[in-house]
């Protein structure tokens, strides 16, 4: 079976490339996942994307991903990370393995931002290497399916 990867960029992410360049960068969410089909086909693996601004539809795309089989999801939940005690049960319940990505260092910012209700259960989190960080997370997602097909 083909290996399934999904995508998923949480609240206020549809607008990269106009907001707040400075801290997130001048790439627009679309260059971004062109950049990460790109690797998909260089990997022969599927890739999916999604992207909303409300949490209870972020939660049914997590459960969606369950049915569909999906392998690995790679997510940046945007301001949900440090409030969603939702997104946190969904992953717990779906036992989908999954990358925590942020643009920003979110260490280096406001207070809240260091609380994230997802970091201790992601196989691991990217902070701060800019959109560069999705393809990273993308690599290593891929690199863990096949870990993991391997045994
Ligand atoms: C973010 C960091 C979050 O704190 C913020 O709410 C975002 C983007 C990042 O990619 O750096 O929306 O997840």
């Amino acid at each position: 079976m083909a290996t399934k990867l999904l995508v998923i960029n949480g609240p206020n992410l549809n607008l990269l490339g106009e907001r707040e360049p400075g801290i997130y960068g001048t790439d627009s969410l679309k260059s971004i996942e062109s950049r990460l089909l790109e690797l998909a086909k260089e990997f022969s693996v599927n890739a999916e994307f999604f992207q909303s601004n409300n949490e209870g539809d972020l939660v049914e795309r997590v459960h969606q991903a369950f049915r569909d089989g999906v392998n690995f999801i790679v997510i940046n939940p945007g301001a949900y990370t440090h409030t969603s005690i939702a997104l946190r049960d969904a992953f717990l319940g779906t036992k989908i393995p999954f990358i925590e990505i942020h643009i920003s260092n979110v260490y280096k910012r406001e207070e809240f931002r260091h609380k994230s209700y997802l970091s201790d259960i992601a196989l691991g989190v990217i902070s701060g290497l800019g959109t560069l960080g999705y393809e990273l997370a993308f690599k290593a997602a891929i690199t863990e399916i096949q870990k993991t097909k391997n045994l």
